[in-house]
């Protein structure tokens, strides 16, 4: 098995800044347990947000949390067409937003639509994962936003159902609302952004921001992506500018969408 080389944090002899697109790959190489809860200021909206690299959103201001697309029980659900997956998907999400609410001084917690894999969800929760969301919903003000995948969702193991919340004029929904009467902040299209780096492709979850619509990346353990350079983007914001934005050694760094190899340029 050939070594991995390690990622030389000396800057080069020109005293430029790093390549973003290595910066990036240092920063998948120790995300999670290596860099716990780093984050990068993210203005939206006027409202000052902390973008995590664990793919959350804190907003200070009102000590909340804001996630979307844990679909949880995703593996459960395959597993009945006899798709087999690790079932452990559902625990490693509710462990890794038990770990951010622990770090956070969090009161209220925002889970911006499809929570669940399907509507059934719910009540396939085991026990143990079920006793976890039981525990982090008595501990904060929770709202679970309803998504095209749990419509029906009912709150079993806690929490507000609600289809859409408004809070401090922005509204956070699961889809966009296409009138977009106040800046929103959604989940539903789970982006991702990819860059080509000395041949390697790079991936990272991201976020896709205009002036009017923050769209969040997936939380849960088991979700796939759609590359931001994908036109639904463009249909999606309209004839408004967006960029990609990827939280890297805390700066937002902003990419155009279909950016592979260009300079990224810090938006905040
Ligand atoms: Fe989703």
């Amino acid at each position: 098995m050939a070594t991995r080389k390690r990622f030389n944090p000396k800057p080069k002899k020109s005293g430029l800044a790093r390549p973003p697109a290595i910066a990036i790959e240092a920063a998948v190489a120790h995300s999670g347990v290596m860099v716990p809860h780093s984050f990068a200021p993210l203005l939206f909206a006027g409202q000052h947000f902390h973008a995590l690299a664990d793919d959350a959103l804190y907003w200070p201001r009102h000590k909340a949390l804001l996630v979307a697309d844990l679909h949880l029980e995703k593996a459960s659900w395959y597993a009945k067409s006899g798709q087999m997956l690790p079932p452990y998907d559902s625990q490693a999400t509710l462990e890794r937003l038990g770990r951010l609410i622990d770090d956070y001084d969090v009161e209220h917690v925002y889970s911006l639509g499809d929570n669940y894999h399907d509507s059934a969800g719910e009540a396939r929760l085991d026990a143990a994962a079920g006793q976890m969301l039981r525990a982090l919903t008595a501990r904060v003000d929770w709202h679970w936003i309803t998504g095209n995948h749990d419509e029906q969702l009912d709150g079993c193991w806690g929490g507000n159902v609600v289809a859409q919340s408004a809070v401090d004029g922005l509204l956070l929904c699961h889809e966009p609302d296409p009138a977009r009467m106040i800046p929103q902040i959604c989940g539903h299209f789970h982006p991702k952004f990819r860059i080509q780096n000395r041949g390697r492709l790079v991936s990272r979850r991201c976020y896709m921001m205009s002036d009017s619509l923050l769209i969040m990346p997936a939380f849960g353990a088991l979700t796939g992506g759609l590359d931001a350079s994908d036109a639904v983007y463009g249909d999606v914001f309209g004839a408004e500018g967006y960029q990609a934005v990827v939280p890297v050694n805390g700066k937002a760094l902003s990419f155009p969408p279909e950016c592979r190899s260009v300079k990224a340029k810090a938006v905040s």
